[in-house]
């Protein structure tokens, strides 16, 4: 809380100096997380099954009113600005993290939603590009902030599709619903068990912070190659799914297929189609168990899953890389881990850990000292909290 006020001071203080004009008044205050997945990965798009957690990593926004309908934008972090017109809202190709917010605005604009011309500064603490969601969190932020500058309701579910369909749209990737779901849903000392086709959703209490901590380690790179591979994987569920229907005609989405239906039916699959396939079903299976296991309080067995998540993504939907299998086996290893795995797309980024308190400074210092000894890279360690999903901030 102490990083969100200075950052919230921050942004407001940068608000009022560039744009002189703005009555401090009217500033508002807008935060929105980053996310961790705990287990569940590649399921979303697949009409399945996820276990996110919103984090205290996350992004401050203040805006003002203007009179007119102009939005002018800074992000600090990167001193960078991008102004446009809303009557006219077009892709910047220099000022590219504009689109995230550029394409929400639209998107509420072609709901007939009253958004306004507005003045806003933003800054956060949510690792770019790391697998984090900074851009959901740039997303939710723009919502959250245009409803209150706009001063009109959105229904949080309709804001996260919106903010999905901006990100497919209007920037290009063609992410599932997980990153704004959690984003804008999630709960302090809570991971979100989302029911991605019907959007039901459950909060699951976490064990509490003073037992165990939320660690999530940072391989510090990312493959170029993750857009494309993560296209792949997607057209090969579909493969999947288009065959499997001449068995199983009911079926929509790999959701739909049990394990007895898989091991009926793989053989008809071809080879890379049917180790694709057995993830994303035997992951829907793994997220319902983690509900089950976290709900009775039985950790050691849910870190047993994430550990078969891990290997799952690693050996049969092959989206793990070097850097991240050496940092999750020198969790295995660690002191006081219950469990470890890679998080997000994959092909870099980061691995979630789960780790016992008392335990957490010797697992921080054991899993980077190995993970440099190995690779030469030094990495970033997050120790973190589950936290609220997007909100204006009564400061
Ligand atoms: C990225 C996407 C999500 C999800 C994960 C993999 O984070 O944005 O929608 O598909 O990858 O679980």
């Amino acid at each position: 809380m102490a990083d969100t006020l200075r950052r919230a001071q921050l942004v407001r203080e940068k608000l009022i100096e560039l744009f002189g004009d703005a009555d401090a008044e009217r500033v508002e205050i807008v935060k929105a997380p980053g996310r961790v997945n705990l287990i569940g990965e590649h399921t979303d798009y697949n009409d399945g099954f996820v276990l996110p957690a919103a984090v205290d990593r996350e992004i401050i926004m203040a805006a003002s009113p203007r009179d007119d309908d102009e939005v002018h934008l800074y992000a600090l972090d990167l001193d960078s600005r991008s102004s446009f017109s809303l009557s006219r809202i077009e892709p910047d190709e220099k000022a590219t993290w504009s689109n995230y917010i550029r394409g929400v605005l639209l998107l509420l604009k072609e709901r007939g939603l009253p958004v306004r011309g507005m003045n806003a500064v933003f800054s956060g603490d949510v690792p770019l590009g790391a697998g984090m969601s900074s851009s959901a969190a740039l997303e939710m932020a723009a919502g959250v902030t245009a409803a209150v500058i706009g001063e009109f309701a959105v229904d949080m579910v309709e804001l996260v599709k919106i903010a999905q369909a901006a990100e497919n749209n209007f920037v290009g990737v063609n992410c599932g619903i997980m990153d704004q779901f959690i984003s804008g849903l999630g709960k302090k000392g809570h991971a979100l068990f989302l029911d991605c086709r019907s959007l039901d959703y459950e909060l699951v209490p976490l064990p509490s912070n003073d037992e165990y901590k939320i660690v999530i380690a940072n391989t510090m790179v990312k493959r170029g190659l993750v857009d494309s591979a993560y296209n792949e994987r997607r057209s090969q569920c579909e493969t999947g799914v288009e065959i499997l229907k001449e068995y199983l005609p009911e079926i929509k989405a790999l959701r739909d297929v049990s394990p007895a239906d898989f091991a009926k039916y793989k053989d008809k699959l071809p080879p890379v189609v049917a180790k694709r396939c057995e993830h994303i079903v035997f992951e829907n299976e793994r997220v319902k168990e983690s509900v089950k296991a976290l709900q009775t309080g039985d950790v050691e067995e849910f870190g047993r899953l994430m550990r078969a998540s891990h290997e799952s993504l690693r050996d049969l939907y092959e989206v793990s890389c070097k850097e991240l299998d050496i940092m999750v086996e020198a969790a295995w290893e660690a002191p006081g881990t219950c469990g470890a795995r890679m998080t997000g797309a994959g092909f870099g980024g980061c691995t979630v850990n789960l780790v016992k308190a008392e335990a957490v400074d010797e697992f921080v210092d054991f899993v980077k000292a190995s993970y440099a000894e190995k690779t030469g890279i030094d990495p970033e360690v997050y120790v973190c909290e589950a936290e609220d999903g997007a909100k204006r901030l009564e400061l």
